[in-house]
């Protein structure tokens, strides 16, 4: 599968689209819904995209500044028809890449428990204890950039 990936923008049709994919992964599984938040804070946030040959939105990540060096990687997700092919992995690289050339030396994210092991293969580090978020146990993980 032949992948592109790119930044788009907050509120953009491909930024609706990955709402939508985002809501189906990460928040209809725990019976709540992305949009019950107020998402108005992502206008500032960096929003990374992968589309496949037909132009199908199918990978999304967004990186929120938390300091001048530090983005927190967040809202990981590929398709489902598309996991396993290694597309999550190339996603990540791109974002790293991306980050770096944007200035950026570090990443930090919080992983959930059932996705810590995708993350360390790809180098990031688990820090601290298990902890909750939106009600299932996480760990934090940071990586520091070439
Ligand atoms: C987690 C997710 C982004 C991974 O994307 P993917 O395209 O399926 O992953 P890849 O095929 O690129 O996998 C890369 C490597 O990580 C491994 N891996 C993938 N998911 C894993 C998991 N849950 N736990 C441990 N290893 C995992 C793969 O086996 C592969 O290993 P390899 O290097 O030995 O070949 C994807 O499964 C997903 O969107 N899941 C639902 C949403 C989610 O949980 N997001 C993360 C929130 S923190």
């Amino acid at each position: 599968m032949d992948i592109h990936f790119l930044e788009t923008q907050y509120g953009s049709v491909d930024y609706r689209i990955s709402c939508n994919l985002r809501n189906e992964l990460l928040r209809k599984p725990l019976g709540m819904s992305l949009f019950d938040q107020d998402l108005e804070e992502e206008r500032d946030f960096i929003h990374l995209i992968g589309k496949n040959e037909e132009q199908e939105l199918i990978a999304y990540l967004q990186f929120k500044k938390i300091e001048e060096d530090t983005l927190k990687m967040q809202q990981v997700v590929v398709a489902e028809l598309a996991q396993g092919k290694g597309i999550g992995r190339k996603l990540i690289l791109f974002s790293e890449q991306f980050a770096i050339m944007s200035g950026f030396s570090s990443i930090i994210l919080h992983a959930r428990e059932n996705v810590i092991g995708f993350y360390e293969r790809l180098d990031y580090v688990r820090e601290g204890e298990r902890f909750l978020e939106v009600t299932i146990p996480h760990f934090k993980a940071r990586k520091k950039l070439q």
